[in-house]
């Protein structure tokens, strides 16, 4: 029997801002219906947890009300960015713990028959140490499990030795630092969101998914495409012998707001030159 995870991202909810909260009704319907034994959220749950424990605390009730089980690891909008990227929310001590007292701790892992899941924040994997040992542990003690890792942002946007620093991917040097965690092992699979584009490819021996949003897509003249602009989730199918399966499951129930057009949530959008 596989054991089924539905994968959610980027809701970016709040109740004071409800933006995008029209999307998660029908969202929390599908998944109600779909069954799956384990719901994992992968970040920018909130509009802006970041600066409002309101948010947070919405985003928690709004994951409570699925009536699943559930866990989930942070977004930039939900604990700040990582401290080397030039961010007016940078990830802080202050703002993980606001997270981990209103939604849920930073990462977790979750043992199902021939998988170790994997949950870690990658916005202040480099910069809380706590965490990055727990997170080293969950790794370490995996044994002949394979690993699949859920996190935020991908971990590179094409490939491992990328050196590039940006906004969209795990930096480089908590890339290397995550990576190491493995020895001479792999992740068999890293599930993230983040980019609100679908993506699902092999490259450096790993799986590679980066799942669809939930709350909006960024238009072409703002954000490159690189896989396709839609809105859903994804269905993972673990099985016992190391196996695993993804659908995707596009959502046209969801209105596809562009976020260039909601200046309200995160202000203009610079366009691409
Ligand atoms: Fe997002
Ligand atoms: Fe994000």
């Amino acid at each position: 029997m596989a054991f089924r995870v539905a994968q959610i991202t980027d809701t970016h909810l709040s109740r004071t801002r409800p933006l995008f909260d029209g999307n998660f009704p029908p969202l929390a319907e599908a998944l109600r219906a779909a069954r799956p034994e384990l719901v994992v959220h992968t970040g920018d749950l909130s509009l802006d947890g970041a600066d409002s424990e309101e948010d947070l605390r919405h985003g928690r009730a709004m994951m409570d009300s699925l009536g699943l089980d559930w866990v989930a690891v942070p977004g930039n909008h939900d604990v700040g960015d990582d401290l080397t990227l030039p961010s007016r929310q940078p990830v802080t001590a202050e703002r993980h713990a606001r997270w981990e007292g209103c939604v849920a701790p930073l990462g977790f892992f979750r043992d199902v028959p021939g998988w170790r899941l994997v949950g870690l924040d990658t916005q202040g994997f480099a910069a809380n140490p706590r965490h990055r040992e727990a997170t080293a542990a969950a790794i370490r003690g995996a044994g002949e499990r394979r690993i699949a890792l859920f996190q935020h942002k991908p971990i590179a946007e094409e490939a491992l030795a990328d050196t590039a620093v940006n906004y969209w991917p795990l930096l480089p040097e908590p890339r290397a630092e995550l990576l190491a965690m493995f020895g001479d092992r792999r992740p068999a699979l890293v599930a993230s969101g983040h980019v609100h584009q679908l993506r699902d490819r092999e490259a450096d021996g790993i799986r590679h998914i980066w799942a669809p949003a939930a709350a909006f897509i960024v238009g072409d003249a703002y954000h490159k495409p690189v896989g396709r602009k839609l809105l859903g989730w994804v269905e993972h199918s673990f099985h016992p012998d190391g196996t695993h399966e993804a659908r995707v499951h596009a959502m046209e129930e969801l209105t596809p707001h562009e976020l260039g057009a909601i200046p309200e949530a995160y202000g203009a959008l610079t366009r691409l030159g």
